[in-house]
């Protein structure tokens, strides 16, 4: 304890207990709540806190955690002076009743004569002091008297940061870790290596970062499309990168651990590693750089070198867990390759998983035998999962699901809901991004551990990425991290039943604010259209709503939305093809819809859905006849599509006719763009 304070202490807490028990707090549902992730319960109490200036400030804690607190309070704008008298914020590091069991979980009361923070551990005490500061930056100085109790429902709250495709420095970095506690998230996932450059210093191999650090190319596409290479020297022209020195790594670390922020450090291995391959290309199964992505598994030197690197790895970071990647190896040199052969034969392997199996095995013993742990993409699971193993599930939740009903430690991470690189707002006008939409309502629905899901007590929580080949700057990558990483936050730390989208979008718009205030450059397209398709956001009426309609092509099955009758629902789709979207592969589109009696028209309108990295392309003409019989049909018109099948924005649009004309049936054919495994997608045909 702070010795000097114990006194005063006692004498000011059975002061604040029996004002807490003189004021009246409960739930109003006239209170608007600001706090993002939502607390677990709020009640509203009579009055106000004024935090004078200076704000006086008393710890009932082991000296060592007054210390970290007041140096952190001296960051923030609280105009916070420590004091052993009449302090108006108290820290009381407590196991009493009422103080929430999890470490992580603090009570706050804000009450006109004070505010105290009490909690059983000193990160429950952060938390407490992140939720004070945040209802300062919304109400000032001014704080309408309320109490928090609050916990997190999940223990590992991610956001994952890839700076192998763009590197963006420390400073950066340290940027992000104060909005990650803010936000009470506690993993910094590092992805520091991978194809695009690596992006930390190791002694023993000073060409990582002498020559893999540096691409001859900032742009990812020109990189690409130059096959990848080369790789050159920081002097080269053009050459772009960067690197973490071991220093700036430890500065990094220790300011996260400040923040009570775990950095996990991702080592890519045994794909995306083309890196690496450039500057020892004895370690890919060609002998030669540039002929494939994978470490080559047979060679014993390839284990030399990931066990040097990891062991300088581990010096830096102190966390439990080390990520290992594991996602996506290409496994094409192994099958040809002699050593990669002969590991095989020697070891018993089947097939490749089970040579990929073996890799991961053997790092996983390395780093169980350092007293670490092995976590890897949901892609460690072929050939066997290791026995120790955490599975980072990315490819949808099943990896995860079944980690966890193994029994292994899993975080959810799935794609089509933390994977910030896609777009948020509209694909027409938003910078290049992904293909794909994760607007933030959809980041909201993610729910990592259904109820329904075997094993879920062992799913250790959740994280959002960002992969950065479309993020070429640090603005930028705000941008696509603010606010869905608001999102992600509550997902990580709220109940389920504390979740509510409307709320939380109107505590993001105040959120949005102060961030911007920060210094921090948010999505903007948030109060207007909450980032979504507008036109998916209200059902249409229209002349066709509700009438039948029979399809005359088959849609594929996994894009059956609700059927032939999708079309007339009145609800167009997302920018996401897997919902209200009706697919067809390779063929074209028919559908007939009967008005149910001849009525007079003006309109037939159908939407349509391009998105050319999944195939999916607007039809080459839409031809729209007409009948009263539903035998004999006039064509009222075609309409032909312009946009090249390759345009790579994802857009939607609407082909048809307009004109004046009486029918009962409708008809509408669209002819298939004629790209061999194309799709097309249609929403809804609107007729007016
Ligand atoms: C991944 O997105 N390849 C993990």
């Amino acid at each position: 304890m702070k010795k000097k304070l114990l006194a005063f202490l006692f004498a000011g807490l059975s002061g604040i207990a029996l004002s807490l028990s003189a004021v009246s707090c409960g739930r109003s549902s006239e209170f608007a709540e600001v706090v993002i992730p939502r607390p677990a319960t709020i009640e509203k109490c009579a009055g106000t806190f004024r935090i004078p200036t200076p704000l006086t400030v008393a710890f009932d804690t082991p000296e060592t955690v007054a210390d970290a607190l007041g140096a952190y309070l001296r960051t923030t704008s609280l105009p916070a002076a420590e004091t052993a008298e009449d302090a108006a914020l108290r820290f009381v590091l407590t196991s009493e009743e009422g103080v929430p069991a999890s470490e992580e979980g603090y009570e706050l009361s804000v009450l006109p004569e004070g505010a105290v923070v009490r909690a059983r551990g000193e990160a429950g005490l952060f938390y407490g002091l992140q939720t004070l500061l945040q209802l300062r930056s919304h109400y000032g100085d001014k704080i309408p008297a309320q109490r928090i109790v609050d916990a997190p429902r999940f223990g590992y709250r991610g956001m994952h940061l890839d700076e192998s495709r763009h590197f963006f420095g420390k400073e950066f970095v340290k940027k992000q870790l104060r909005m990650m506690a803010s936000l009470k998230l506690n993993r910094l996932h590092w992805h520091l290596t991978d194809g695009g450059g690596w992006r930390i210093e190791i002694d023993r191999y000073p060409e990582l970062t002498e020559i893999a650090a540096w691409r001859a190319v900032e742009p990812w596409q020109e990189w690409l499309d130059a096959g990848r290479r080369p790789f050159g020297r920081r002097e080269d022209p053009n050459a772009y990168g960067g690197f973490y020195t071991k220093e700036e790594i430890r500065e990094v670390v220790a300011y996260a651990d400040s923040l009570h922020i775990t950095v996990i450090p991702e080592i890519e291995m045994p794909g995306h590693s083309e890196e690496v391959l450039a500057v020892y290309p004895e370690l890919s199964c060609a002998g030669k750089p540039y002929v494939y992505d994978d470490l080559c598994i047979g060679n014993d030197k390839t284990f030399e070198f990931l066990e040097n690197v990891l062991t300088e790895v581990m010096e830096l970071f102190p966390s439990e867990y080390i990520h290992i990647g594991g996602d996506e190896a290409t496994k094409k040199g192994w099958a040809t390759c002699p050593k990669c052969r002969a590991r095989m034969q020697r070891e018993g392997l089947k097939d490749l998983d089970e040579l990929q199996s073996y890799a991961v095995h053997r790092v996983e013993e390395f780093l169980n035998a350092r007293g670490r742990k092995l976590l890897g993409w949901d892609e460690i699971l072929q050939g066997g999962l290791a026995p120790n193993a955490a599975v980072m599930s990315w490819r949808g939740m099943s990896g995860g699901r079944k980690a966890a009903a193994s029994g292994h430690p899993v975080v959810m991470t799935p794609g089509s809901f933390c994977y910030l690189d896609k777009y948020q707002g509209n694909p027409s006008t938003e910078p290049k991004a992904l293909e794909g939409s994760l607007p933030l309502a959809k980041v909201y629905m993610c729910e990592p551990a259904p109820e329904d899901m075997e094993g879920r007590e062992n799913v250790l929580g959740v994280q959002a990425n960002l992969w950065t080949e479309y993020v070429p700057t640090a603005e930028h990558a705000e941008y696509m991290l603010y606010p869905r990483m608001f999102a992600l936050a509550e997902v990580a730390w709220s109940a389920p039943e504390r979740k509510d989208y409307d709320d939380f979008h109107r505590r993001a718009l105040l959120r949005i604010e102060t961030a911007r205030a920060e210094g921090y450059n948010t999505f903007d397209q948030v109060a207007s259209e909450r980032a979504e398709r507008p036109e998916a956001l209200k059902q249409v009426k229209h002349l066709a709503l509700g009438c039948p309609v029979s399809c005359g092509a088959e849609w594929y099955e996994s894009y059956a939305a609700d059927g032939a009758a999708s079309l007339t629902d009145g609800w167009f789709g997302p920018w996401n093809y897997g919902y209200r979207w009706l697919g067809f592969l390779n063929r074209d589109f028919e559908a007939t819809i009967d008005l149910g009696a001849v009525k007079a028209i003006r309109e037939v309108k159908a939407d349509f859905l391009q998105w050319h990295s999944a195939l999916i392309g607007l039809p080459k003409s839409v031809e729209i006849a007409v009948s009263e019989d539903g035998e004999h049909f006039t064509v009222l018109g075609e309409e032909l599509n312009d946009l090249p099948f390759d345009d790579p924005k994802l857009q939607c649009r609407a082909f048809g006719w307009e004109g004046t004309a009486q029918a009962r049936y409708v008809r509408c054919r669209a002819a298939f763009h004629g790209n061999a495994g194309g799709w097309i997608f249609i929403d809804e045909i609107v007729v007016n």
